[in-house]
């Protein structure tokens, strides 16, 4: 691995130079027990991901702990989302205890990349269609792969824990209706054009999805509201991502008594909450993230006097405290990766 700092370096472009890879055909899935290391693919021009989109992944963390050791965040929740995904592209599902097998199996082997707090390793599970067939627009890939590869990682936005510009988009969702949910490529691909111009003509950090003035997500992150009494965010439906850094801020601000509204937000709504409240983006790369102004219908809108406000801060205090082992994890949302 090269030793770039991954706080100097764009997250995601450093790597562990380990990696697990299975193969699936006909069903039938086959892994050879223990990582390899990270190497190129070698994949005829027709494959059919290359074509058709057969692809999803996952993304998650492994934290060092207080005691020194590692442990993974919620692996469990990332391997269900996993299968659901996989078995969204209609590609067979395999049995959760492999695609958990080869997301620890991958940590272990990397554990010496494992950066200080508050770095991280992420991991990056995907699954790819692999059969060469250019005439399977209509039926799914006859061969796959499923792999796992990790990146020591620091901030996902440059610049830190900084107050984020968001802009406002209201004609498009990020996604269709009945894929926004599944973490496949294409979604990711489908906000790049509304976020790249909302980075141009508006210096935006990332666009919020609003069709129809429903607030749903941004491309990489879930959004909320917030105050010192409570905390909102959009029900969830199969239009977008349901996210496991979500869930995990609903749970702590249970655990911290505020009260948790699940349910739709329109852009009036959001407007009034800027001159009050709070607002920030959740997610396993962005963490929890502060929003300092929102740009909506030609107007550049403060949220919380541009700054990062208490109740989001101190609801990533408490996640990142659970995850590095510093409060109790009284949920049990680690799994130990021992070497
Ligand atoms: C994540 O938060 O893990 C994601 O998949 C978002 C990606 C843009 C890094």
């Amino acid at each position: 691995m090269s030793t770039t700092d991954p706080f100097s370096a764009p997250f995601g472009t450093i790597f562990g130079d380990a990696m697990t890879v299975a193969t699936v055909e006909d069903g039938v899935y086959t892994y050879g027990g223990a990582a390899q290391p990270l190497e190129n693919f070698s994949l005829h021009p027709a494959t059919h991901v290359f074509h058709y989109g057969s692809a999803c992944f996952e993304g998650l963390k492994a934290h060092k702990q207080a005691d020194g050791s590692i442990a993974i965040f919620r692996l469990d929740d990332h391997v269900e989302r996993m299968l659901i995904s996989i078995g969204k592209l209609q590609m067979p599902a395999p049995d959760a205890e492999l695609v958990r097998t080869l997301m620890v199996d991958a940590v272990r082997a990397n554990l010496a990349h494992t950066p200080d707090n508050p770095g991280s390793l992420y991991i990056r599970p995907t699954f790819i269609g692999t059969a060469p067939n250019i005439g399977a627009a209509a039926s799914p890939s006859a061969t796959g792969m499923l792999y796992v590869i990790t990146s020591p990682v620091g901030d996902y936005f440059t610049g830190g824990v900084r107050p984020l510009t968001i802009y406002i988009e209201t004609q498009n969702p990020r996604s269709t209706p009945q894929f926004g949910s599944v973490k496949s490529g294409a979604n990711y691909v489908m906000a790049l054009g509304p976020t790249l111009e909302a980075k141009r003509d508006h210096v935006a950090d990332q666009v919020l999805f609003a069709p129809g003035n429903d607030i749903t997500e941004t491309g990489a992150s879930n959004f909320f509201l917030c105050d010192s009494e409570r905390v909102i965010t959009r029900n969830l439906d199969d239009s977008f991502l349901h996210g496991v850094t979500r869930r995990s801020v609903l749970q702590i601000a249970k655990d911290l008594d505020l009260d948790v509204e699940e349910r739709s937000v329109d852009l009036e709504e959001l407007k009034a909450w800027s001159e009050h409240g709070e607002m920030f983006l959740s997610g396993t790369a962005a963490v929890i993230a502060p929003v300092g102004a929102v740009i909506t219908q030609g107007d550049r809108i403060e949220v919380g006097g541009g700054e990062p406000g208490p109740t989001t801060l101190k609801l990533r205090q408490h996640l990142t405290d659970i995850q590095t082992g510093n409060s109790e994890d009284i949920h049990g949302w680690l799994t130990v990766v021992e070497p």
